[in-house]
């Protein structure tokens, strides 16, 4: 990993006509317009001939924010064990999907008071079955700072008509002021936007004695970031996040308050079967055994199993934590080292390790979506990196998913290739 020193003292390298070096993923590349040119610095006249092309490639140019990487030991014969063809609810089956939850569980940390269930419709079924299920027995508020937050404030206002729910919205880039919020409400937020980079940074502004519940979507946050259990009564995430798992299947995770309201309370609006976590006023106990509510994918089950072995293997929780974290740092280095760059997050507290977001700020790019995309068209076309153009609701510019399944040295080798498109397509902008 890079430290700041090191990019220090490679950039202070020169050569030819005093031309600045930079050294990121072990290859020097041509580092253009590292200081403005109303500082006196030599501007490298860009051209699609002189923009050097970095000498090493990530072996895996993968940087979507979902599906994500898979684990970088997967292969399909790994999923040879699955029982394909066969009953989920048989021996087979079930014991496979409760080891699922149990695996979970023990490499997430989860409370053995809490249950967890393996529901349909990946982060999103498994958010909107809690929002469905619990909402509307007392006041609410609904926070968002970016688009997938806000999606869930549309559920809340719109769908459910919530009588008495209070909507707190930042811009992208910031967060809501958590200290603000009255948790002695029900408050549904999400832990970390994955199309604005920006996370609740830990738990200390929920009150552990709070009357409320808290519902958190936490699909880009669980195992790459703390999760504070005696704080949240619900989270979901899907397996296609951090863990590179697949898609289309979600995990609810409920504090016993939250089973506690389950059992208390029955919304006003009906609840399609999918949606159903209770059955004659009690919980529905083998949703968390295994006993899905509908047919789960075996293949997807035998991948997650895989998934979570590997997360194991490279030393479970604190081990996913840090694999983001490097390489998160890695892109936070490349950004100090730039001035045509920045982070979306403003405040260095709430800057995802998962959804690396990123704007152009040089005032020939900056929220310019046609000049990040293109940037991103470049990455793609040459195959170091796919799926890293910010969301389409998104501030315009690059968002690199640094999770646990993503391997540093790919990050590191990439990040000479972001500046070789950003220089290229600057180029090819001045030569038109
Ligand atoms: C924060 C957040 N919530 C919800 C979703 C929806 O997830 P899924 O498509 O797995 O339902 C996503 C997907 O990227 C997300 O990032």
């Amino acid at each position: 990993m890079m430290n700041e020193r090191l990019m220090r003292a490679d950039t202070m390298m020169r050569i030819g006509r005093n031309i600045p070096l930079a050294r990121l993923g072990g290859a020097f590349y041509v580092q253009r317009r590292d200081t403005p040119p109303q500082r006196g610095a030599i501007i490298c006249k860009d051209t699609m001939t002189d923009v050097q092309t970095p000498a090493a490639r990530p072996a895996n140019p993968r940087f979507s924010s979902g599906p994500c990487a898979k684990p970088p030991v997967f292969s399909l014969d790994a999923l040879s064990d699955a029982p394909l063809g066969r009953s989920h609810r048989a021996a087979v089956g079930k014991s496979k999907l409760q080891q699922a939850i149990e695996d979970t569980r023990d490499i997430l940390q989860v409370p053995d008071d809490y249950r967890i269930g393996i529901v349909p419709g990946s982060d999103t079924g498994a958010f909107e079955m809690a929002m469905w299920s619990l909402l509307g027995a007392r006041p609410s508020e609904t926070l968002a700072w970016e688009s997938f937050g806000k999606g869930w404030v549309t559920d809340a206002v719109k769908q459910l008509k919530l009588a008495d729910n209070t909507e707190r919205e930042a811009d992208y880039g910031d967060i809501v002021d958590l200290a603000a919020v009255d948790w002695n409400k029900d408050v549904c937020f999400t832990w970390n936007g994955t199309t604005s980079g920006v996370r609740v940074p830990n738990g200390d502004a929920i009150p552990a004695d709070r009357d409320g519940l808290t519902l958190c979507d936490a699909t880009s946050a669980a195992f790459a970031q703390d999760l504070p259990w005696d704080k949240l009564d619900v989270t979901t995430f899907s397996w296609q996040k951090v863990m590179g798992g697949e898609a289309a299947h979600g995990m609810i995770i409920l504090s016993p308050r939250a089973v506690e309201r389950l059992e208390s309370y029955t919304p006003a609006w009906p609840l399609p079967k999918i949606f159903r976590l209770t059955k004659g006023g009690k919980l529905i106990d083998g949703i968390f055994k295994g006993e899905t509510i509908n047919t789960p994918s075996m293949l997807c089950v035998e991948d997650w199993l895989q998934a979570l072995a590997w997360g194991r293997s490279v030393g479970g929780l604190k081990g996913l934590q840090d694999r983001a974290n490097r390489n998160a740092q890695v892109v936070w280095d490349f950004v100090a080292a730039n001035d045509w760059i920045e982070n979306l997050a403003t405040d260095p507290a709430t800057r995802s390790n998962t959804s690396v977001c990123l704007k152009f700020i040089d005032p020939a790019a900056a929220g310019d979506a046609d000049f990040a995309k293109a940037v991103g068209k470049k990455l793609e076309a040459e195959g170091v990196a796919y799926d890293v153009g910010s969301y389409r609701d998104a501030p315009a510019g690059l968002r690199i998913w640094c999770g646990s399944t993503v391997e540093t040295s790919d990050v590191q080798a990439l990040m000479p290739w972001i500046d070789w498109a950003y220089h290229a397509v600057l180029a090819e902008r001045e030569a038109a």
